[in-house]
């Protein structure tokens, strides 16, 4: 099975997620510091104080990049190195940080995927009222504006916002993630401002031209399709729901300019003001893109759920309970293994919303990863995750998806957010005490792919 000339084999990684080194070239603050310090919030009390020091490991990295033969690396900007307290003229030696990668992938033939926003928003933004606040959107595209200015000419694929249902609503209604609201109406206007954000950020940039010629300016993500769990209407309803606040609340005002009423109107009826919609922001908001990045993980399956009350767990604000089925491969996560929802999300994009370009932009694994006695890390359900997936993807390109590229998620095992160090999804294991780096079985399989540009038979 092959894959068209020039597709775009890469990996990803988040900021706050490997780099480390909090204090250094003169990095502010940002909401997931306050959040990992504070005791409760992140399993093991874990932080991205050291990470994978990325930072100081930056050479070693991009070594390892080259060696597995990627293509692609999406990799994200920290907002609070570029500016320590959200606002002002860059700090020259955090955008330097960002210059020494960029220049390391290009001597490696590796293209750059650059995302300006994966969640560590600078708390001094945070303190004056974050992604609830408008005045965060119109920061961010200032923001977006100072990277464009100083990586513009070298950097093709710039991604605005990774996962904006992520940010807006395990960070503002559900309490998992920085900065740890449970307010609904707090993720809805969240959700509107980093939208707005995104719709600014773009005009921005697109005012400042094309240095790099063919730049493609784009968002992720993070789509999974909502089947039913019993044949019955309430669930079917339920889904419905799950879809209406997971997808077609991001999907339709990108793409048709306008909000999912049912979804609005549930949060009215639930008293939550939803007076922060300007006129002509939807119209920004709006603006064509040049490509969707789509990361998927899992389809959620739900159950019509009357007696759930407001609570941590996501959707139960819409009275719906996702289940995930006894039966089934589950990865570390307790995710479920499903790569028929990713061909089915990337034809609906297509169907339903755009025929734009798109691109994996994060896809991938838990695994309960160790370095065996022999010295080597053999991940062979990442592996077959990772095969099953690629042929999901494949079948989604002969249904009409224009699929351009994946990143896995990720190059190295990090900082997984709620689930600090005890989660690894890397091509790559790190053994965090020491910071050493050993290559997993999939990295080298993941080589052979890459090299041969498509899959052996099955
Ligand atoms: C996504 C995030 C990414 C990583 C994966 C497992 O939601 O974008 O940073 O944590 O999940």
């Amino acid at each position: 099975m092959t894959f068209p000339e020039n597709f775009l084999w890469g990996a990803a990684t988040a900021s706050y997620q490997i780099e480390g080194a909090v204090n250094e070239g003169g990095r502010g603050p940002s909401i997931w510091d306050t959040f990992s310090h504070t005791p409760g919030k992140v399993l093991h009390g874990d932080t991205g104080d050291t990470a994978c020091d990325h930072y100081h490991r930056l050479e070693e990295d991009l070594d390892l990049m080259a060696e597995i033969g990627l293509k692609a690396y999406r990799f994200s900007v920290a907002w609070p190195r570029i500016q320590p307290d959200g606002s002002g003229p860059a700090n020259e030696k955090g955008l330097d940080f960002y210059r020494r990668l960029v220049d390391g992938l290009r001597q490696r033939s590796i293209e750059p995927m650059l995302t300006l926003y994966h969640w560590d928003l600078p708390q001094a933004l945070q303190d004056r009222g974050g992604w609830t606040s408008r005045e965060t959107a119109e920061r961010f595209a200032e923001y977006a504006g100072v990277v464009y200015g100083a990586l513009s000419g070298s950097v093709p694929f710039w991604i605005t916002l990774n996962e904006p249902w992520v940010s807006a609503w395990l960070g503002h209604a559900y309490g998992i993630h920085a900065p740890g609201l449970k307010d609904p109406g707090a993720a809805l206007s969240a959700t509107h401002h980093l939208l707005l954000g995104h719709g600014l950020a773009l005009e921005r940039m697109r005012s400042m031209g094309n240095p790099g010629d063919d730049n493609q300016l784009g968002a992720t993500l993070n789509l999974h399709p909502a089947l039913p769990g019993r044949d019955r209407d309430a669930d079917r309803e339920a889904a419905r729901r799950v879809d209406g606040q997971a997808n077609r609340l991001y999907l339709d005002p990108l793409f048709r300019g306008e909000y999912p009423e049912d979804v609005f109107s549930h949060y009215r009826g639930l008293g939550a003001d939803l007076s922060f919609v300007e006129d002509g922001d939807l119209d920004k908001i709006s603006a064509p893109i040049d490509f969707l990045g789509v990361n998927y993980y899992f389809r959620h399956v739900v159950r019509d759920a009357p007696e759930e009350s407001h609570s941590e767990v996501p959707f139960s604000d819409l009275r719906a309970r996702p289940i995930v089925p006894h039966t089934g491969e589950k990865t570390a996560m307790g995710w479920p293994v499903d790569p028929e929802g990713l061909t089915e999300i990337l034809v609906r994009v297509k169907e339903e919303y755009a025929d734009v370009p798109l691109y994996v932009t994060e896809n991938g694994r838990a695994v309960h990863d160790y370095v065996d006695p022999e010295g080597s890390v053999d991940d062979e359900e990442r592996i077959s995750y990772l095969d099953a997936h690629f042929r999901a993807a494949r079948a989604a390109m002969e249904r009409g998806a224009d699929l351009r590229g994946y990143m896995v998620w990720s190059l190295l095992d990090n900082f997984e957010w709620a689930e600090g160090y005890s989660k690894r999804f890397g091509l790559v294991f790190v053994d965090y005490g020491t910071g050493r780096r050993v290559p997993k079985a999939s990295s080298r399989w993941y080589s052979e792919v890459i090299g041969r540009n498509g899959l052996g038979s099955s």
